[in-house]
């Protein structure tokens, strides 16, 4: 296991372009896949977690092939023309492959089991197993809740189903399944979560509608293939762009970035904080909204206010990935950060409460642990420390964040995690830091 070592920097500034958004490319390739003909996905997400994605369709007989640049070319098989694969698929460490794949394994006429890794297999699956279950489709877990997931299913039936976690990944699960059920199948969120199946389902052909928190889709639709281009990440940009404002003097220009609103909770707790941050030539690619950030950090401090920035209800879902750098960037703020209702934050890649909670305090920061979220005290000064990621990359990378403002030398372990979501993150953060 190696170790990445950051210095204090004095501030960020450039121009970056981001590979494409991870939730994306997922849904990107499952769509084209279940098309009928050769899609070409143009700035693919080059993280594991997506190549797990490709991985796996290849095993269940779809030709796929990445040329130069990231374009991805996808040999759509159609709804029927999946074949068995000879392995069990593995979903690495991606929530996304699992879950979104299962739902298309729920409507395949033979058995498949799909696994991934150790912190994969401590995740819950009982959130998808059971509206599999209701559609008709026969689903064996591992103690009834965790992957190995062992699926055989065929024409399912529609269901009506309420989420009982606000979670896009159970949403598109049972939207994919949807697709194999004879008639509408309609999936109802209390709380809006990312709606990047919705649409992408409907730009590549399927009958889809989205009325006051019910999402509904017409079953055995005919899906055709389509030129896509995929939005740069918003949640690797989230990285650079607190950064730029974490560092006084800082100026950064990030393009075609994803801005889906369902996506955008950071920029918008960005400017809670008095922050300036621009959006700029936005337009909208395949139905999704793209636009430059530009973000300038004022020498001065940024706001005046002393009350702590509370996260909480209807916010969490728009900025879930981005809560363990928001609680490291609340050290920058005054009045720091309160979240709440964050539960789910406990079963990602890791227990992302307590593997924030735990690396803050490696860098001397003062931090309450709460079941459902935590109590981040801002301004306060952080030392460098040595991280511990615990094989999770967002954590990796909001702590190699802290380390541009902490005092001494923040050393990040086992820093090739990023790789996940982001592989070039390292690189692209030292071509935009100034020392
Ligand atoms: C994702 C949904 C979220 C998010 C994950 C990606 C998606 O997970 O945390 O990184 O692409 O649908 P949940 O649906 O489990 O909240």
């Amino acid at each position: 296991m190696s170790s990445y070592v950051i210095s204090g920097a004095k501030r960020i500034a450039g121009e970056v372009r981001l590979p494409g958004d991870k939730s994306l490319s997922h849904r990107a390739a499952l769509c084209a896949a279940l098309g009928e003909g050769v899609s070409r996905l143009h700035n693919f997400s080059p993280s594991l977690d997506c190549e797990r994605t490709l991985a796996c369709l290849r095993a269940l007989g779809v030709p796929i092939e990445i040329e130069a640049g990231m374009t991805v070319t996808v040999g759509g098989v159609g709804l029927e023309g999946f074949t068995p694969s000879a392995h069990t698929l593995d979903a690495g460490n991606s929530g996304s492959t699992i879950r979104m794949i299962a739902g298309i394994l729920a409507g395949q006429p033979f058995e498949s089991t799909i696994t991934g890794d150790a912190s994969l297999r401590r995740r819950p699956m009982d959130r998808i197993v059971h509206p599999l279950r209701l559609m008709g489709a026969t689903v064996h877990a591992r103690g009834d809740r965790y992957a190995p997931l062992t699926i055989r299913g065929g024409t399912l039936r529609p269901i009506r189903y309420r989420l009982p976690v606000a979670s896009a990944q159970v949403k598109s699960c049972v939207l994919f399944a949807g697709l194999f059920a004879s008639g509408m199948t309609t999936v109802e969120e209390s709380v809006p979560t990312r709606n990047h199946t919705e649409i992408m389902l409907a730009e590549f052909g399927a009958q889809v509608s989205a009325v006051g928190g019910a999402i509904s889709i017409c079953g055995r639709p005919r899906l055709r293939a389509r030129e896509y281009r995929i939005a740069g990440d918003i949640s690797s940009a989230a990285f650079f762009i607190a950064g730029a404002l974490a560092l006084p003097g800082s100026q950064l220009l990030v393009r075609d970035v994803l801005l889906n609103p369902t996506r955008t909770g950071f920029l918008e707790v960005l400017r809670r904080w008095g922050a300036n941050v621009a959006i700029e030539n936005p337009r909208r690619w395949h139905g999704e909204t793209v636009g430059d950030v530009r973000v300038t950090s004022r020498p001065a401090a940024r706001t005046s206010r002393a009350e702590p920035l509370v996260l909480e209800g209807a916010l969490i879902p728009a900025v879930i990935d981005e809560i363990p750098l928001l609680a490291v960037l609340a050290t920058r703020m005054p009045g720091g950060i309160v979240v709440r209702d964050a539960g789910e934050l406990r079963v990602k890649e890791s227990d992302r409460i307590r593997a924030t909670v735990e690396n803050l305090r490696r860098m001397g920061a003062r931090v309450v642990e709460r079941a459902d979220g935590l109590v981040v005290a801002g301004p306060q000064a952080l030392r460098g420390a040595e991280i511990e990621p615990e094989g999770d990359h967002r954590i990796a990378m909001a702590f190699a964040i802290a380390g541009l403002w902490a005092e001494g030398e923040t050393i990040i372990r086992d820093p090739e995690v990023v790789a996940i979501s982001f592989p070039a993150f390292f690189s692209m953060l030292e071509q935009i830091v100034e020392r």
